[in-house]
């Protein structure tokens, strides 16, 4: 049987666009290729003319956009011979993390702040079969003593400070330009350590970029800012954290950050200075959500259009719709938000506020069933 057209995941996809040879052995859980969905009722509530899209990242195979970072992550580690990784996370790494290493039957050692992660993200670590440490303190604790122990025990980093992380998550914005046929207007996503706006930016230039050879777009330290094109054409970059958790608004780290959004509950984010440069060059900006603010913008999502993310994702969707709103993003304009994490990750928070949601108890009879539906048409 012919196999020619079976989608392989990433590395296979853009093997020519990434960091790999032609014989390099990718572990891929067939990651990516994820879909761009149009919200069809949301413009319509907010009466503005403007054609907004999601890239549904919760669809990966371990239900996040880390998976993007990690095939090529863990890709790498085993070409260079590596038997163990180790991340700290808010969950979501930790859970991509964990699976990719179990494919590539190498082990996963991964810390997480006790008590502060979603239950869907803990079950996935456990299911893996990853070393879970479980620390008092916050992911930046973690960050802090993963950037420490890779000196001193044989572990590869799979934080998006392993800048192969980035070239992986890159590819979305190759996906977006093939499914519009151009960049949007305006992207917006939620921002907790910073990689994902990045390898956002990284990846429109490349994709935008109108060069006769494939240019790979980096981060220079040196000069502080990316290397390679400027192309026209890349969207404005726009983005979002909870307002516990926004060291890009205050300016400086937040030293004991909080928010219902777990998954961006981070004080110290480690691409700083690569995100700054992205807002500039994009001529974009951060704002902050309120996590009242951040839960209305997921229920919205789900009520109203069937997509259901978790908390730290909605923050890109409530952001953009403030700002369309406001009339900071244009009538007119094409809006992509990366949603960034399925909503069965957190199903305490979703279950939570919806306190109000119809849920009968009922007896097994036509009778009540009957009435149930009558009552409630
Ligand atoms: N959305 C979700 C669902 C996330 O899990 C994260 C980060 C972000 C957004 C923010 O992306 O860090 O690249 O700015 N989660 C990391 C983790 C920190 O450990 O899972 P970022």
């Amino acid at each position: 049987m012919s196999n020619a057209n079976r989608y392989t995941g990433l590395v296979d996809r853009y093997r020519d666009r990434l960091p790999v040879s032609a014989t390099t052995r990718a572990i891929s859980l067939n990651e990516g290729n994820t879909p761009l969905i149009k919200l069809e009722n949301i413009p319509r509530m907010i009466g503005k003319d403007v054609e907004i899209y999601v890239k549904y990242e919760g669809l990966n195979p371990t239900g996040s956009f880390k998976d993007r970072g990690m095939t090529m992550a863990v890709t790498k580690a085993v070409e260079e011979g590596s038997k163990a990784i180790i991340c700290a996370s808010t969950g979501n790494t930790s859970a991509s993390a964990a699976a990719y290493a179990a494919r590539a039957g190498i082990k996963a050692f991964v810390l997480i702040p006790e008590g502060k992660i979603a239950m869907g993200k803990m079950a996935q670590a456990m299911m893996y079969g990853a070393i879970t440490m479980q620390i008092r303190g916050n992911f930046d604790d973690g960050m802090r003593l993963v950037k420490e122990v890779a000196d001193q025990a044989p572990v590869t980093i799979v934080n998006s400070i392993n800048p192969y992380r980035l070239q992986g998550q890159k590819t979305i914005a190759y996906e977006i330009v093939d499914a519009l046929g151009r960049a949007p207007d305006y992207h917006c996503l939620p921002v907790g350590n910073a990689g994902n706006i990045t390898a956002h930016w990284m990846g429109y230039t490349e994709a935008v970029a109108d060069t006769a050879q494939f240019e790979q777009v980096i981060y220079d330290a040196a000069t502080d800012a990316f290397t390679g094109p400027k192309p026209e054409g890349r969207p404005v970059m726009v983005g979002y954290q909870a307002s516990g958790a926004a060291p890009f608004l205050r300016g400086a780290p937040v030293e004991q950050p909080e928010t219902v959004a777990t998954a961006i509950r981070i004080g110290n984010p480690q691409s700083w200075n690569h995100a700054k440069a992205v807002v500039k060059e994009s001529s974009g900006w951060f704002d902050e959500l309120t996590d009242t603010e951040i839960l209305e913008a997921q229920r919205l999502l789900s009520m109203y259009e069937g997509i259901f993310c978790e908390p730290a994702s909605a923050a890109s969707v409530g952001g953009a719709i403030r700002d369309i709103k406001a009339g900071k993003i244009a009538e007119g304009s094409v809006i992509v938000c990366t949603v960034t994490g399925n909503g069965l990750k957190d199903p305490d928070t979703a279950i939570k506020q919806c306190e109000d949601a119809v849920m009968l108890s009922i007896d097994a009879t036509m009778q009540d069933v009957r009435s149930s539906i009558l009552s409630n048409m």
